[in-house]
């Protein structure tokens, strides 16, 4: 208190803003000083956006991007699970199109040993969000205080729940008054927002699932191996262990999209069955997390005990446990007309047979929101029951008036969009061209 009493006196949001344009590298102090006067409403939103489109124009570099990422850490509460014997590891992704792997991946490490804090986000833009798809299971409560998070957790060693008012409040200011001035496509300001939030969760280690293709944020490879290892290098001077695994997303993770179709497929990757790329992924993830967890002694024991999990059905049976105990109906996992379902289906075919050579995966996930199931605006409610069922992939060949996408519909209306935005996603191409390798490196591994 003191000492921030004497820092604040000394400090001027003007002169840091000058820094910051003139291509200075900021102090820890200042940092600080910045977003603790920010959140309290010394510094107005005017100086805060100078400084913010100063930073987008000059960067940050790793020092302060890490003091950027601890100010706003400590700007809320730090979850303290130590009642909890096991580690604390999580899984955060950049987000794409069909991307379930957290509802997946968190039963499996559970059930494995290690405890899975998981306080995730919704839908954002063309993407899906964990939340939203979780709340397709009717009565699952997301907003759980943070005593009764605790007790989920003491009791399956799973909870997944969204972001509350104590967690990362700076964030939560500095990310609205980015998104009104275009200072959001920033690395280390997403660097510094993705992690304060996941590092509150008071976890021990943290592995990253950093998208890149068509559907992706970070579309281009380079700029998503350059936001990997901002946030791996972030994290460790924090003190966390992280990895990140860079994967491709310039296709559908899976073969459903949509919120009741992703809890579905989740379900059926956890009996064993599923799609074998989904399967693949939420494996790799979870033997990150069983090793950087130190329940196992290598990535790969990790991957022997996530199948065994599976195969067991302990991470079904774990999976069911935490549905109950969050208020959820428990017997969608046996059965699946429990969940919220769209009263009609069209198909969309292709206009000539070829190969599959690659897709505009974001306009899948554009397709799902025009059809109810993404939001344009905050307060927007998601329809769960509206989706997608892939029925190609690339590599895969195609005969003219066949398959390519079933969609999920509950509004004549937005059909029509829908089906133009999806048929015109795939490019078909005389030769055989094939698929892209899902993980396509490990960073920091
Ligand atoms: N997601 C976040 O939480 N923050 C960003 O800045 C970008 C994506």
């Amino acid at each position: 208190m003191l000492v921030s009493h004497i820092i604040s006196n000394r400090m001027r949001a003007v002169d840091l803003i000058r820094k910051k344009r003139d291509s200075g590298e900021h102090s820890r102090e200042e940092i600080d000083f910045l977003v603790a006067g920010y959140t309290r409403g010394d510094i107005p939103d005017y100086q805060m956006a100078a400084w913010l489109m100063a930073v987008w124009i000059r960067g940050l570099g790793p020092a302060e991007t890490a003091a950027l990422t601890e100010a706003m850490l400590h700007s809320g509460e730090v979850v303290d699970h130590s009642y909890l014997p096991m580690k604390k590891v999580d899984k955060h992704s950049t987000g794409g199109v069909g991307d379930k792997t957290s509802l997946v991946l968190a039963p499996v490490v559970a059930a494995g040993g290690l405890a899975v804090p998981m306080i995730s986000g919704r839908g954002l833009g063309h993407t899906g969000g964990t939340l939203d798809k979780l709340e397709a299971i009717p009565g699952f409560n997301t907003s759980l205080t943070l005593a009764d998070f605790r007790r989920v957790l003491n009791e399956c060693g799973m909870g997944l729940i969204g972001q509350t008012a104590e967690i990362a409040p700076a964030d939560r200011k500095i990310y609205a008054l980015r998104d009104a001035t275009s200072t959001v496509e920033n690395i280390g300001l997403i660097c510094a927002s993705i992690m304060s939030k996941k590092l509150a969760e008071g976890i021990d280690a943290l592995v990253l699932d950093v998208k890149t293709g068509s559907g992706a944020f970070m579309s281009r490879e380079e700029d998503a191996v350059r936001l990997a290892e901002v946030m791996v290098d972030t994290a460790r001077r924090t003190g966390k262990k992280a990895v990140a695994l860079l994967t491709d997303m310039g296709q559908p993770l899976g073969r459903m999209a949509g919120h009741s179709n992703e809890v579905i497929e989740s379900i059926d990757i956890l009996r064993g069955k599923g799609p074998a790329d989904l399967c693949e992924l939420s494996v790799e993830l979870s033997a990150w997390m069983f090793y950087l967890g130190e329940r196992t002694k290598s990535v790969e024991e990790g991957r022997r005990l996530a199948e065994e999990m599976i195969l067991s059905g302990k991470a079904l049976d774990r999976f069911r446990q935490c549905i109950r105990l969050q208020g959820g109906n428990e017997r969608v996992i046996d059965d699946p007309s429990l969940l919220p379902m769209a009263k009609s289906q069209a198909h969309v075919t292709s206009a000539k047979s070829g190969f599959i050579t690659s897709t505009r995966c974001r306009d899948f996930g554009v397709a799902l929101a025009v059809l109810g199931g993404g939001r344009e605006k905050k307060e927007d409610r998601i329809d769960p029951g509206v989706g997608l069922e892939f029925h190609k992939r690339v590599g895969d060949k195609v005969e003219a008036g066949e398959k390519l996408v079933t969609i999920q519909y509950n509004s004549e209306a937005k059909l029509a969009e829908a089906k133009n935005l999806v048929a015109a996603a795939f490019e078909i191409g005389n030769v055989a061209a094939s698929a892209p390798p899902l993980i396509k490196r490990i960073i920091g591994g």
